[in-house]
């Protein structure tokens, strides 16, 4: 792709638009927005944007367009996908301070919010009101709401509540053109046209950037139940999943973990927990709602269809202290798994019951090319997310041999009638496996989709497809 560097001149031209103390090129800054949680991924933007409105934004849009200048949009700087990467340089546009929540609004169960609120803070926030927000990725304490919508985020309630997509009721957006439009509208329902407010949604900033963010929020469960169950084969944990569901629960969080990204976790955060001999895998089961009988009748549900699948041990957290250790536990794995190894991350999702298939094809393509790995993540969507180790591989063969091995996960995946990402998004690593999952003329639809929003392609050049 050919764009231009930004000049001297246009670096003034920012300035008009931004003021001065929004324009960065220091070198500290343009290493700090080289990178977000992908690997050890690098790409140095040529000046970091910081604008403070729409208004703003609009303006630079249409300069970049003008110019044919690239942009590349930034929330938390969290994803793991490489979205947020400024593979060709050009302008990065960091929406931090974009931070206010502009309204609660508790008649109609709705908030509207900047893309740069901390998806923690704005929970925190309805949740002083007896309202829940759901969509909590492990990240959330320092991910971005917009980055979150830009990804089609999840998190571990989605079994219950549903993705982001099932949140966002409106955009605001910025196209590349300068122009603002809204997506569209405030309501529940929404039979009228193309539907681009979930066109937005999980288009990773190669579309418009997203200024306003309409969201549904519903009343806060007062109660919940929490259990982990262990098991002597991942196999066996895998399949309990599927029977829960058929037993009549839908749980508020279903995780499953593998022993060693418990250990792990145990290492890298000292979380007291008793880590039994035989146990290889867990699932951690949550019911939420407003009595607690009913959920201790699920829970006992629950118990009985777990013993039925082979389960060695269930575990009901008694106390808040406890809940949260097995809650920290799930949510510091990936920083533990990371913190121990060079890794890769994938994030596959199946159809649930097929998950036993999964879990053991990805373990034996690990044989087959010599890598290890540690699973985690929400099996109740049939959600796991991969991390490959290095661990004694040969950096030629991490380099080059790996990449069949993935490209053989992710054929099985889609085998299994699943897809190549679930939450994490495309961005730039995963990019290269879309053909596994889409036909060209799938993949011609989709950019036949970019060329009408970005007729330029300067927005978020090199990502997804
Ligand atoms: C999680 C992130 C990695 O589930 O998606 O912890
Ligand atoms: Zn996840």
């Amino acid at each position: 792709m050919n764009f231009n560097t930004v000049s001297y001149s246009i670096i003034e031209e920012i300035k008009t638009i931004v003021g001065d103390n929004y324009v960065l090129t220091d070198s500290e800054s343009i290493n700090k927005y080289s990178h977000d949680e992908t690997e050890d991924l690098r790409f140095y933007p040529e000046v970091v944007i910081k604008p403070n409105s729409v208004n703003q934004i609009s303006k630079l849009l249409k300069l970049c367009n003008e110019n044919n200048i690239c942009v590349t949009p930034r929330g938390g700087g969290t994803g793991l996908s490489g979205g947020a990467l400024p593979i060709y340089g050009g302008l990065l546009l960091s929406l931090e301070n974009l931070n206010n929540i502009l309204d609660i609004d508790e008649r109609n169960l709705q908030a509207t919010l900047e893309p740069g609120v901390i998806t923690e803070v704005f929970m925190n926030a309805v949740s002083d009101k007896g309202l829940l927000y759901p969509v909590d990725p492990s990240s959330k304490g320092s991910c971005f709401i917009g980055g979150n919508v830009s990804h089609g985020s999840g998190g571990p309630r989605v079994v219950k509540y549903g993705t982001i997509r099932e949140y966002i009721l409106n955009l605001e957006v910025v196209l590349p053109s300068g122009e603002v439009i809204w997506t569209g509208a405030n309501t529940l329902k929404y039979a009228s046209g193309y539907n681009l407010t979930q066109l937005m949604i999980g288009s990773e900033g190669t579309l418009g950037i997203i200024t306003k963010i309409v969201v549904k929020l519903i009343a806060k469960p007062v109660t919940d139940v929490l259990l982990m169950a262990s098991f002597s084969t991942n196999e066996q944990a895998c399949a309990a999943v599927s029977a829960i569901f058929r037993a009549g629960i839908v749980p508020s969080a279903l995780e499953f973990m593998e022993r060693r990204g418990v250990e792990w976790v145990i290492e890298y955060d000292h979380i007291p927990f008793d880590l039994k001999e035989g146990v290889n895998a867990f699932l951690m089961i949550e019911v939420d709602g407003n009595n607690l009988d009913t959920l201790f009748a699920e829970a006992e549900i629950i118990n009985q269809v777990l013993e039925e699948n082979g389960c060695t041990e269930v575990l009901f957290a008694d106390t808040a202290a406890q809940k949260d250790d097995l809650w920290r536990i799930r949510r510091v794995m990936p920083v533990s798994v990371k913190s121990n190894s060079v890794y890769k991350e994938e994030d596959t999702v199946v159809p649930r019951a097929e998950l036993p298939k999964l879990i053991n094809g990805i373990k034996a393509i690990g044989n087959k090319y010599g890598f290890s790995s540690i699973c985690y993540g929400h099996a109740g969507d049939g959600n796991l997310h991969i991390n490959i180790l290095k661990g004694l591989m040969s950096d030629a063969d991490w380099n080059t041999k790996l990449k069949e091995g993935i490209n053989e996960i992710f054929e099985l995946t889609v085998s299994l009638g699943g897809t190549i990402s679930g939450e994490h998004g495309i961005g730039l690593v995963q990019k290269e496996y879309m053909r596994i999952k889409y036909s060209e003329l799938h993949l011609s639809l989709m950019r036949g989709i970019k060329g009408v929003f970005d007729p330029k392609g300067i927005l978020n050049p090199g990502k997804i497809f």
